[in-house]
């Protein structure tokens, strides 16, 4: 359908607080000054409106990721890599026992749209949902303005790697990446390339910590290198990841600079499994049975590494794969 002729995906008339409401299956969402409302037929639910915009921008930047995001306890969506859940309360115990839960499976087209349209219209301009609290305006209050730009910036993802010929670009002062306040230290030099003759175009050197040096946003994963479904993809964190993610396969965390503290739980039922400290230097294995949120109390470095065969969610659901690559 072309875009003129989409049916309209929110109100027509925003609500007293300017904002229009916007309406998925049997889930409506509505936000007021301080707070985003959702409902859905067996409840509602409050989520403050900084958190619920981030969250949902990382959710429709990410095209719903790996397995589950959860927003927070309550609200988020499942991926089944092509349609999607929205759902509340379902892996929460407590609203399953209540019989409070509630799911709904959308065509992962429809849901990005409207998640979108609810972005554009309730993000106000000072607001940047991917930056740090401390390099970003406020989320709250009336209507003011939008920040399209913010929402629909480019996500990095390479083809093979950062750098390599027709890929995705190095940063600099330049191209309007400058270095991070919390990154001036960071040495800013590049390796010597020195390819044997007939090979000058076919090998490439990045230096990794310059580039995240110059990253503008926060918890938010860019893939910087592929070989076949391996994917490196680092990001530099600061605050509080701002989704609880649930996996459906192993990821493994090489922490590069700083400190991350990350709150591990049961992925199904919320209950805590563990609090992992990771400093410079440590690796942690995170299982494909939990689901997990980082807190970064400075700007740090974290390696994501993924593993993105397709396969993978089927071989841990039907218990083929353990849930950790390491028994002890
Ligand atoms: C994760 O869920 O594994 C994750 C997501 C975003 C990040 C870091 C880790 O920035
Ligand atoms: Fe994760």
């Amino acid at each position: 359908m072309a875009t003129q002729t989409l049916p309209e995906l929110g109100s027509l008339e925003p609500n007293q607080h300017g904002y229009r409401e916007f309406t998925l299956g049997k889930f409506t969402f509505n936000r007021d000054g301080y707070f985003a409302h959702i409902a859905w037929p067996k409840g509602t639910h409050m989520i403050p409106a900084d958190a619920f915009l981030r969250a949902m921008q990382r959710d429709v930047a990410w095209g719903f990721f790996y397995g589950i995001v959860n927003f927070d306890a309550v609200v988020g969506t499942v991926n089944h890599y092509g349609n999607v859940d929205l759902y509340a309360g379902r892996f929460n115990e407590h609203y399953r026992k209540a019989g409070r839960d509630y799911s709904e499976n959308f065509p992962a087209e429809l849901i990005t749209r409207v998640f979108q349209a609810i972005l554009e219209d309730w993000t106000n301009a000072a607001f940047d949902p991917f930056a740090a609290p401390q390099e970003t305006g406020s989320a709250f209050g009336p209507k003011n303005g939008s920040n399209k730009e913010a929402i629909t910036r480019h996500r990095v993802t390479a083809k093979r790697m950062i750098g390599a010929p027709g890929d995705e670009p190095t940063r600099s002062d330049e191209s309007g990446f400058p270095i991070n306040r919390a990154f001036t230290d960071v040495p800013q030099d590049a390796p010597d390339v020195m390819a044997e003759p007939g090979f000058e175009g076919e090998v490439v050197s990045f230096n990794l910590f310059a580039y995240l040096s110059r990253s503008d946003v926060t918890w938010n994963p860019s893939v910087v290198s592929v070989c076949k479904a391996s994917l490196y993809c680092p990001t530099t964190e600061e605050y509080i990841l701002p989704v609880i993610h649930g996996n459906d396969r192993v990821e493994w965390f090489v922490q590069l600079s700083d400190e991350i503290q990350w709150e591990v739980e049961d992925r199904d039922t919320g209950a805590l499994r563990a609090r992992v400290t990771m400093r410079a230097g440590d690796v942690a294995a995170m299982p494909a049975d939990i689901r997990h949120r980082g807190f970064s109390p400075k700007r740090s470095m974290l390696l994501v590494w993924e593993n993105a065969s397709p396969d993978l969610p089927a071989l841990y659901a039907s218990g083929k794969m353990p849930p950790a690559p390491v028994q002890f």
